[in-house]
């Protein structure tokens, strides 16, 4: 990445994970200013990613297979020709991350394929076994960083855009980390907008995800007027490391691929007789019995000290973590809990990463493709930034937009931080009512609450309008789950 880029004003990626990278790799020629809020080039949630790229290379296995698990796994609520251009997008992908230089895992020639919740076989790659998002980032990364239309500039937040004509044309970047001398804002000229941000799971009491995924960027589309969608359908992680604090470890579904079982607090299998795909059933299905029995007390546990997991090579990131917590995972039971941990919801895009703002593109969990419908199949997020992104980038490289002449001028703002205080009440509040399981009461007195913070900040904003789309979907669909029984036990 380089200094400084010749050829007008730049394309503007927000966000440097996976997403972010593989636009602003695909852009060339077209000069990149990639901004992200860490110090990093590489902060991201994709780094904390420990699943892969889900892609049919085994030989029983087809695309049209690993289609129809995606549609499963997201209630059928998924874009049905958006889900077949991923899976059908999978192969190359892969073949592209190994010519950037990232070493998937092999048994001799041949990918090692791992199988996790929802798939029917064994359809992941990794690389460096559960280090996959942080080998992918980094190799990336240093794609980015040999680019010489790529400018890099972190520790940077941008949280306005201006409109000219209905079309963006500039954008306001903060920088952090300012030594304590104050934010400093830049409006900058901007050809097209990227925004690669990444999900909300920070704004819940507990999740997977690092806390820049905050929404941040979900938040400024919206501001600008930005169609969104789906805002409802937030996943759990079922086994996120039950430990104190708010960015929890996760603990990879591919342990279970890999023979682990989950427990309840007798010891027995949790998973036993509630659906036929047992530990391995998809995501919001195993969550919602890993919340419930959760309530129910006495927690759940996850039981790897099986002969089949080959912690030093598949899971070295779960086993270091593990054992920073004082769990030595070989010989005990893991204890885990279910984590906010991606968004299907999103800035709506058509299949090339535009919004329906001229100049706005999305791309990565800010994005809603459709091809998660109402619950994600595991290990197609990651797959979904290398392919939208690289089709975004694609797009951006051949289509330079003409200088915009008049027209009205309208600057939006994110608007104001919610204060610590208020964040943590919000959180609690967003997890107790939009959690796994959800009731029309919870909802509404959630809203309600959001909604008297709304004023006070932008997350305040964002957390009611994730409350209005829930409580307006009437039914169960997907990771959006209503128990109205809950609400009986509770009068
Ligand atoms: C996991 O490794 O369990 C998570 C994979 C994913 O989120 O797709």
């Amino acid at each position: 990445m380089h200094g400084g880029s010749a050829g007008g004003a730049p394309v503007l990626v927000v966000g440097s994970g996976v997403a972010g990278l593989c636009t602003a790799l695909a852009a060339a020629p077209r000069p990149v200013l990639l901004v992200g809020r860490g110090r990093q080039a590489e902060d991201s949630a994709s780094v904390l990613a420990q699943g892969g790229i889900a892609a049919a290379l085994a030989a029983d296995d087809s695309v049209a297979a690993h289609v129809e698990d995606t549609l499963a796994a997201g209630a059928w609520h998924n874009d049905h020709a958006r889900v077949r251009l991923l899976a059908g997008a999978a192969a190359d992908a892969v073949a592209w991350l190994e010519a950037q230089g990232v070493a998937f895992d092999r048994r001799g020639r041949t990918l090692r394929l791992a199988r996790e919740g929802g798939h029917r076989c064994a359809r992941v790659v990794h690389a460096g076994g559960d280090a996959s998002g942080a080998r992918m980032v980094a190799a990336l990364g240093e794609a980015a960083r040999r680019a010489s239309h790529i400018h890099w500039r972190g520790g940077v937040d941008v949280h306005g855009l201006e409109l000219r004509g209905g079309r963006v044309t500039a954008a306001c970047l903060r920088a952090l980390h300012d030594d304590g001398a104050g934010p400093v804002d830049e409006w900058i000229e901007v050809a097209d907008v990227v925004l690669a941000t990444g999900g909300i799971g920070a704004l819940f009491a507990r999740t997977t995800n690092p806390v820049v995924a905050d929404g941040a960027g979900l938040a400024l589309a919206m501001a600008a007027g930005a169609v969104v969608a789906d805002l409802e359908f937030v996943q759990f992680h079922p086994t996120a490391l039950d430990a104190p604090g708010h960015s929890l470890p996760l603990v990879t579904e591919a342990l279970r691929g890999a023979g682990a079982r989950l427990l309840d607090a007798t010891g027995r299998p949790l998973m036993a007789g509630r659906h036929p795909q047992g530990d391995l059933a998809p995501r919001d299905v195993v969550a919602r019995a890993v919340w419930e029995a959760g309530r129910q007390g006495g927690g759940v546990r996850l039981d790897a000290r099986g002969p089949g997991i080959d912690w030093e090579r598949a899971f070295p990131t779960v086993l270091a973590h593990c054992l920073a917590y004082g769990i030595d995972p070989r010989t005990r039971p893991i204890p885990v809990a279910p984590a906010a941990h991606f968004h299907m919801g999103g800035v709506v895009t058509d299949a090339l990463g535009r919004s329906s703002i001229p100049g706005l593109h999305a791309v990565g969990e800010v994005a809603c493709t459709g091809v998660h419908g109402a619950n994600r199949l595991a290990s197609n997020s990651l797959l979904e930034g290398v392919v939208f992104g690289r089709r975004l980038g694609a797009h951006l490289a051949q289509s330079v937009p003409a200088a915009v002449d008049g027209g009205a001028v309208r600057r939006v703002l994110r608007g104001p931080d919610l204060d610590a205080p208020a964040l943590v009440r919000l959180s609690d509040l967003l997890s107790a009512a939009a959690g796994p399981v959800r009731t029309a009461a919870g909802l509404a007195a959630a809203l309600a609450e959001a909604g008297d913070l709304a004023s006070s900040g932008w997350q305040a904003e964002l957390a009611a309008a994730l409350l209005r789309a829930a409580r307006d979907r009437r039914g169960s669909l997907g990771a959006h789950w209503l128990d109205d029984s809950l609400v009986r036990e509770q009068a």
